[in-house]
């Protein structure tokens, strides 16, 4: 047993009241062990401070300015698939997408192209996978929770090369981007939309807490928090819009009404339109979370909607995933059904019911990102592929539970070119 009592919240009502109220999210010492103290499992101030730092570089303004990376990445990504295209082949394709979300990502929050190598970016993803799996074996099993048990553990089992492969990336990022932006900054005036290198260089000059190596891990963790997950869900929508062929026809149809073969897909475009698109992707994160499960501290006592209390000091495992698929709130939870987001439907729900970004004052500060390149990515994909697959249906034993849901079966998906003048 854990040296804590272990509560689990899998109803909305509960996990919505209690994580507006409780911001310790208690994985300081499971995650420290892989990328330091920084946003996701920093505490108190300094978790204040993280997060102070990093919500502008998601604000609207900034997310206007990622259009053109967010472009020109997905062009590269249909570029790079075409290997596969017309080849009868099927391509596992979460690890193109995750590969294009990384290399965005890094353009984005640098201001910059990106200097980094394939080598470099496809390391970093392998890493990441497998140190994924690892902090949901530590969330999940209560006798890891000791600092000391869970130090050992990592080192018995070999896991120290791969806490080196995880940090090098970022932490060589933030090391050469920070010499440039300083130098930057002081040729600068002031500007409110800075890229997140330049808002670190001016934490930096502000609070000597924000030392090299804190912001190297700040950075280690957006990408780890972000990319994965997003290239989760685009597959998973990928996926199901080649089992369901119809519902990909009729997303196909909404995208080249509203953008020609070779347009670049502006904010306009993402934001106010294909509507359709959106609720197939929303659709996707609740039948397929990819953050499933997230794990609290109570700090104080709580008392939920039928007056049970959780006392202060309680470890609370909350079931993302079980609360949006229950049953009374989804007709029927289990079938892939687009319409579930149509705006009737949403109408139909108590406000923010679906949980896939959580709640509360540590629910994901870039959902809004997250959202609009995963709908530009497949977009993208979709207007110049038409995508099939073997796969008949996704049965829940193709699935596995780790941080997020993840198929066992993997995501492969066979591509051909819908227009064939088109190099
Ligand atoms: C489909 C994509 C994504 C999903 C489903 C997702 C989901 C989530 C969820 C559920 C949480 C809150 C967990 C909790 O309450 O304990 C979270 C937090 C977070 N996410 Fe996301 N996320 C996505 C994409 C991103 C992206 C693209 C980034 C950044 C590049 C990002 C950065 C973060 C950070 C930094 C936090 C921690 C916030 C804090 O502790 O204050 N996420 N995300």
């Amino acid at each position: 047993m854990g040296p804590k009592p272990i509560l689990v919240l899998k109803k909305f009502d509960d996990i919505s009241i209690f994580l507006n109220q409780n911001s310790e999210r208690n994985l300081t010492k499971i995650s420290k062990h892989w990328a330091g103290e920084a946003i996701l499992n920093n505490k108190h101030v300094e978790w204040k401070k993280s997060r102070k730092l990093i919500n502008p570089a998601f604000s609207s303004q900034m997310i206007e300015k990622y259009f053109d990376v967010f472009n020109k990445r997905s062009f590269a990504l249909v570029d790079k698939l075409k290997l596969y295209a017309d080849t009868g082949k099927e391509v596992d394709i979460h690890k193109y997408l995750l590969n294009s979300n990384i290399e965005g990502l890094i353009e984005n929050l640098t201001g910059a192209p990106i200097r980094t190598s394939e080598k470099e970016v496809d390391d970093f993803g392998v890493a990441l996978k497998d140190v994924l799996h690892g902090v949901a074996r530590g969330i999940t099993s209560p006798w890891l929770y000791s600092d000391t048990i869970y130090s050992v553990y990592l080192k018995l089992t070999g896991n120290m090369k791969l806490i080196k492969e995880l940090n090098y990336l970022p932490a060589k990022i933030v090391r050469e981007n920070l010499k440039d932006a300083n130098e930057k900054y002081r040729s600068e005036t002031a500007d409110s939309s800075k890229c997140l290198i330049d808002l670190m260089v001016k934490a930096q000059q502000k609070d000597s807490t924000f030392t090299e190596t804190r912001l190297e891990h700040e950075f280690l963790q957006l990408m780890s928090a972000g990319t994965d997950a997003s290239a989760l869900n685009a597959s998973f929508t990928l996926l199901m819009l080649a089992i369901h062929q119809d519902v990909q026809q009729k997303v196909y149809e909404e995208i080249t009404q509203l953008v020609g073969e070779h347009d670049a897909f502006t904010s306009d475009h993402l934001s106010n339109h294909l509507k359709y698109l959106e609720q197939c992707i929303r659709e996707t994160l609740r039948m397929y979370d990819p953050v499933a499960v997230t794990i609290r501290e109570s700090q104080k006592e709580h008392v939920l909607k039928d007056n049970t209390i959780i006392p202060a000091g309680m470890y609370i495992l909350i079931m993302i995933h079980l609360a949006n698929n229950d049953s009374a709130m989804y007709e029927n939870p289990h079938k892939w059904n687009p319409e579930n987001f149509s705006e009737q439907a949403i109408a139909g729900r108590p406000k923010r019911s679906q949980l896939s970004f959580s709640v509360g004052p540590r629910s994901c500060p870039a959902s809004n990102y997250a959202i609009l390149s995963i709908k530009l990515q497949i977009a993208q994909i979709i207007r110049h592929y038409h995508v099939s697959t073997c796969i008949k249906e996704l049965k829940p034993d193709d699935l596995k539970m780790e941080i997020g849901i993840r198929s066992k079966l993997g995501y492969p998906i066979r591509l051909t070119l819908r227009k064939k003048t088109r190099t």
